[in-house]
């Protein structure tokens, strides 16, 4: 995770009111010259000066579309305001209001374990292993993707990714997100004795050599902390207190809550859900509770939605975007300086770049279901 040096005190002391007239007034004078883009897990404070709203696919897609705008705001994380780095043009900037907005799901992949369970791998068998990671990874790890012939996903297209690495490979190498490997590749129709679990702690990453020669699906021991906090219990006390409820989750969560679930999907996936749900229906939704909490006032005069869980679950990472930091960097473009750019060297951006075109090549008009 990066350092976020604190902001001026003025920033964090202001009212709510004064923040929201002051931002609107940098947008306002930074015209077409920017573009702020808010993931669905930001705080509605954040949101509400958003020019684009999506998940990591769509927002991916809108940042690699942007030609006019000098300056890109990513409201998210680190790993999307890299990837918006690499899919813009060198005249675009790329800011990332809180330097400390990382994904613990992308830390659990770093890149020497990732080259060192490579090498045992590939000499553990001789079938073409092709490497995929979840977009929620480093750049550098991407990279390494990209030059071994393989790509990046995300939780909108994984089916498609996993079909094109099995159309190219033998087996797949699946980072960081054991749970998206798990769910996309069971929905596929490969049962789970074709997976196995890498993990970096363990020697040989804890698997023999025949359980690597036998395996399809070779996934990393990662999860995303956030996800992990739902659990099949949750949805037996749902359906059990009203079975009227549908139960729509992220595909991050573990298999055995999505074999609970009615409906799994990305977060863009989930939003189109409600949005396109009768009036009158009733949703328990497996996700990060802003993006809960925005839905269920969203639509709380035709439909219910509740989160999945008792407990709230916050991604703390996303929650560090707030209006005093958003204005902080917007103040600075004012100034005609630019603080908090990300900005991915071009080596590795050479080689991730192969990753990231192959994931835009594999994408669908909807994102699709994983259940
Ligand atoms: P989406 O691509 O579905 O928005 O997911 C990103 C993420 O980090 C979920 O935890
Ligand atoms: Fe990462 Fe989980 Fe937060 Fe998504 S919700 S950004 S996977 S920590």
């Amino acid at each position: 995770m990066l350092y976020q040096p604190p902001i001026p005190s003025k920033y964090t002391e202001m009212r709510e009111r004064d923040l929201i007239a002051a931002i609107a007034d940098r947008k306002q004078r930074l015209g077409r010259r920017l573009v702020i883009l808010g993931h669905h897990y930001q705080h509605d404070d954040v949101i509400q000066f958003a020019d684009f709203t999506g998940d990591s696919l769509k927002l991916a897609k809108i940042a690699a579309a942007q030609t006019e705008a000098e300056f890109v705001i990513f409201c998210g994380v680190h790993f999307m305001a890299e990837t918006a780095d690499m899919l813009t043009s060198d005249d675009v900037h790329v800011i990332l209001p809180d330097l400390a907005a990382g994904c613990s799901m992308a830390d659990m992949a770093e890149i020497d374990q990732v080259e060192d369970a490579w090498e045992r791998l590939t000499d553990a068998t001789d079938a073409k292993i092709v490497p995929i990671t979840y977009v929620n990874s480093a750049a550098n790890i991407k990279a390494f993707c990209g030059g071994r012939d393989g790509a990046c996903c995300t939780s909108s297209n994984a089916p498609q990714v996993l079909e094109w690495a099995l159309r190219t490979g033998e087996k797949v190498l699946f980072l960081p997100d054991q749970h998206l490997g798990r769910n996309t590749a069971y929905m596929m129709g490969y049962p789970l004795d074709s997976m196995v679990v890498y993990d970096p702690h363990q020697e040989n990453g804890g698997l023999t050599d025949a359980e690597v020669a036998d395996a399809r699906f070779i996934l990393w021991r990662g999860h995303c902390s956030v996800h992990q906090l739902f659990t099949p219990e949750q949805c037996d006390q749902i359906r059990a207190a009203d079975p009227a409820y549908q139960i729509l989750v992220h595909p991050e969560v573990p298999w055995e809550v999505v074999q609970k679930a009615d409906l799994a999907g990305s977060t863009e996936f989930i939003v189109k859900t409600v949005a396109e749900a009768p009036a009158g229906t009733k949703w328990a939704v497996g996700t990060e509770v802003n993006l809960v909490n925005r839905l269920t006032k969203q639509y709380a005069d035709t439909k219910v939605v509740r989160s999945l869980a008792g407990v709230q679950c916050l991604c703390t990472t996303m929650y560090r975007i707030d209006m005093p930091h958003l204005l902080h960097v917007l103040d600075n473009l004012v100034d005609g300086r630019i603080v908090n750019q990300i900005h991915v060297d071009p080596e590795t951006t050479a080689l991730a770049i192969l990753a990231l075109n192959r994931m835009l090549a594999n994408v669908s008009a909807r994102p699709v279901a994983i259940k």
